[in-house]
């Protein structure tokens, strides 16, 4: 790596191998950003040709319109030729003594066949949607892509979340089948999913349940209802014809936390979908012949649908999947399966990298040489852990991706081009190609360099950008496209831009907090919370936190106060409450029952002034508080 001005830039032969090395790209994208994509797009396997590149009614837009193609058909056929016998999949089990599994781009094509058949003769047909509730094994893949092989609508629910959170988001799909597991690995105790599910589907529209035999445990089974996976798949076929979608048929549905209670289930589509995630694959992994790309992201988030499933496929690559967490049993289990499968790139969350530095003599008893490039994404990288990152894990000779993205946006929109860089510390990069981004006041104004402002895209968008809310068409207008017009997606991020055009993304500007970089509303949160019974009213607030970035904090007022013993009781169902509501990962770091909480004369809660509780912020003006004197209360019981 080159060191100049504070930022690094690639070795000259890394640079010259790299898939993307052409600064003058940047400027022919900029002048004509949809042509661009249009060249990028041709580049795919398309059933029919589009009429129009781009087409904008304000605050909808499409692509690619009239274009009809089948992901799976360009995921699959489309590597057959070259690479039939290549490994498409890498499967590291939880368990040390089981065996990985290698699946080939030919095996895949022949599974996803069998899947797809198996779940049309379950009746799933084009527009209709499926739930996936499966951890981290091979048959998540091949789920996601036998859905897309027959047109019907995907909705991968995170294995960690709880039944009602599964029973919230099935009742908005009305999916009408699921495919879960009977169970799965999680730090040495087998989780049981198939129960979990069960317990979410009374009133669903869910008909069928597939059920993929992974633990092997016994499990409730309700006949006509449940079908084994192994049963249904040898009774199908291989050969399944790809449908042909139109470009802008919705291909998943996926939910992500906004600034109110409900989650919203982002709507993307096949065709713009598949050329940003081929391309930002292609130019920011660098993906080439021999690469193992590790992803260490769950499938249930966006991270793991792009770049865990369809953008390595899309280009061909080698995929690694790890069905367990990256530090058990031991804390250098991550460096095990760099190691062990000679990973080249690797791309985890600043969350799992400051972690991973507090063990820093596990990391160095391991041969890391094989990695050649490294990804960061889902919150900001301080300093210190990318230096770490840097020196321990790349050996100063690996470019860092920052990839700044979104569930919304389908794919990464702002990073540093591996060929080109710069590298630099706290700055996530440029907009990829031919996205117009920019900063904004609060009238609207392009914000000057080094001046905070809030991070917008500009038309003609990206390609994989949402189209919509799921049934939601009020919440998506009112979301993305009030706060600067119809015509700006407003992507609720702060950011700065430095003298280079580098943008440094401060955080979210919303009630929405990234813990261990898994996007949490305080909003989701505070109803969990409000419908325990005891409870008359909460705040949630995030906090700053070493090592997962930004942690939850509750304050929860108790309607009927509860004698002091029976606090740690009235506090244990509280959380329970919680893990009922989402799950472990909404946990917070501390819940303190207070006898109320600031609040404007309006009613209104002064949550900010909380916030400023746990930091050395000025807690700013009081005295328009109706019950200022609760602070220095609520003050002298936290712990900083
Ligand atoms: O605040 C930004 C932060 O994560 C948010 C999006 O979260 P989610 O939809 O869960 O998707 C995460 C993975 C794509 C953004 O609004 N974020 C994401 N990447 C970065 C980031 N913040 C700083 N730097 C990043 N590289």
């Amino acid at each position: 790596m080159i060191k100049k001005e504070g930022a690094y830039y690639p070795a000259n032969e890394f640079r010259k191998a790299a898939q993307f090395n052409d600064e003058s790209v940047y400027n022919t994208a900029q002048k004509d950003p949809v042509k661009f994509w249009e060249k990028l797009a041709r580049q795919l396997f398309w059933r029919k040709t589009w009429t129009k590149a781009f087409v904008h009614r304000p605050p909808y837009f499409q692509w690619f319109v009239g274009g009809k193609l089948n992901i799976t058909e360009n995921c699959l056929e489309r590597n057959l030729p070259r690479n039939k016998d290549k490994v498409a999949l890498i499967w590291e089990p939880e368990l040390l003594d089981e065996k990985p599994r290698h699946l080939t781009y030919g095996e895949l094509f022949w599974e996803v066949g069998r899947c797809a058949n198996a779940l049309k003769s379950l009746g799933v047909k084009k527009g209709d949607r499926v739930g996936i509730y499966l951890p981290m094994i091979p048959e998540v893949m091949i789920s996601m892509l036998a859905c897309a092989r027959i047109g019907a609508i995907h909705s991968v629910v995170f294995s960690a979340f709880s039944p009602q959170a599964l029973k919230v988001r099935l009742q908005d799909t009305r999916a009408k089948v699921l495919i879960t597991a009977d169970g799965y690995y999680r730090r040495g105790q087998v989780i049981s999913l198939k129960a979990a599910a069960d317990e979410a589907l009374a009133d669903t529209q869910i008909k069928k349940v597939v059920v993929v035999k992974r633990v092997g445990q016994e499990v409730a089974w309700r006949k006509g209802r449940d079908f084994w996976w192994p049963d249904l798949l040898a009774k199908a076929k291989a050969q399944c014809s790809p449908v042909a979608m139109d470009s802008e048929d919705p291909l998943f549905i996926l939910y992500t936390s906004g600034s109110t209670g409900k989650p919203k289930g982002c709507v993307h589509t096949n065709g713009g979908y598949a050329v940003q995630s081929l391309w930002t694959g292609k130019w920011i992994f660098d993906f080439g012949d021999k690469d193992v790309f590790w992803c260490t992201a769950d499938v249930g988030w966006v991270t793991g649908h792009t770049y865990g499933i369809y953008s390595p496929l899309l280009n061909g690559a080698t995929s690694l999947m790890f069905e367990g967490a990256p530090d058990f049993p031991e804390p250098d289990r991550w460096c095990q399966i760099i190691e062990k499968h000679r990973v080249t790139i690797f791309y985890t969350a600043p969350t799992a990298i400051r972690m991973f530095a507090r063990y820093e003599h596990f990391v160095k008893k391991h041969d890391l040489t094989s990695l050649r490039l490294l990804g960061s994404v889902g919150e900001p990288i301080d300093e210190a852990a990318w230096y770490w990152y840097f020196k321990n894990v790349g050996h100063e000779k690996c470019p860092i991706v920052d990839t700044w993205w979104q569930t919304e946006t389908g794919g990464i929109l702002i990073t540093s081009l591996p060929g080109l860089g710069p590298f630099k510390p706290g700055f996530t990069g440029r907009p990829f190609p031919g996205v117009k981004t920019d900063i904004l006041d609060d009238q609207g104004k392009p914000c000057p360099i080094d001046k905070k402002g809030n991070l917008v895209i500009r038309s003609p968008f990206s390609p994989g950008l949402l189209r919509n809310i799921y049934k939601n068409p009020k919440k998506y207008l009112e979301t993305y496209w009030t706060r600067y017009g119809q015509k700006i997606y407003f992507t609720s991020d702060g950011a700065l831009r430095d003298k280079h055009g580098l943008i440094r993304i401060i955080g979210r500007v919303d009630d929405v907090i990234k813990v261990a970089g898994h996007r949490i509303s305080t909003g989701e949160l505070e109803n969990a919370v409000n419908k325990h019974p005891l409870v008359s009213e909460c705040a949630v607030v995030g906090i700053p936190d070493k090592i997962k970035g930004e942690v939850p904090v509750i304050f929860a007022v108790s309607a009927e106060a509860p004698a002091k013993a029976d606090l740690p009781a009235l506090k244990q169902t509280i959380i329970d409450q919680i893990k009922k509501e989402i799950g472990p990962i909404a946990l917070p770091k501390e819940l303190y029952l207070v006898e109320d909480l600031p609040k404007t004369r309006s009613g209104k809660i002064m949550r900010r002034i909380l916030k400023r509780l746990f930091t050395d912020e000025d807690l700013g003006d009081l005295s328009t508080l109706s019950n200022p004197e609760i602070v220095e209360k609520i003050k002298k019981i936290i712990v900083r």
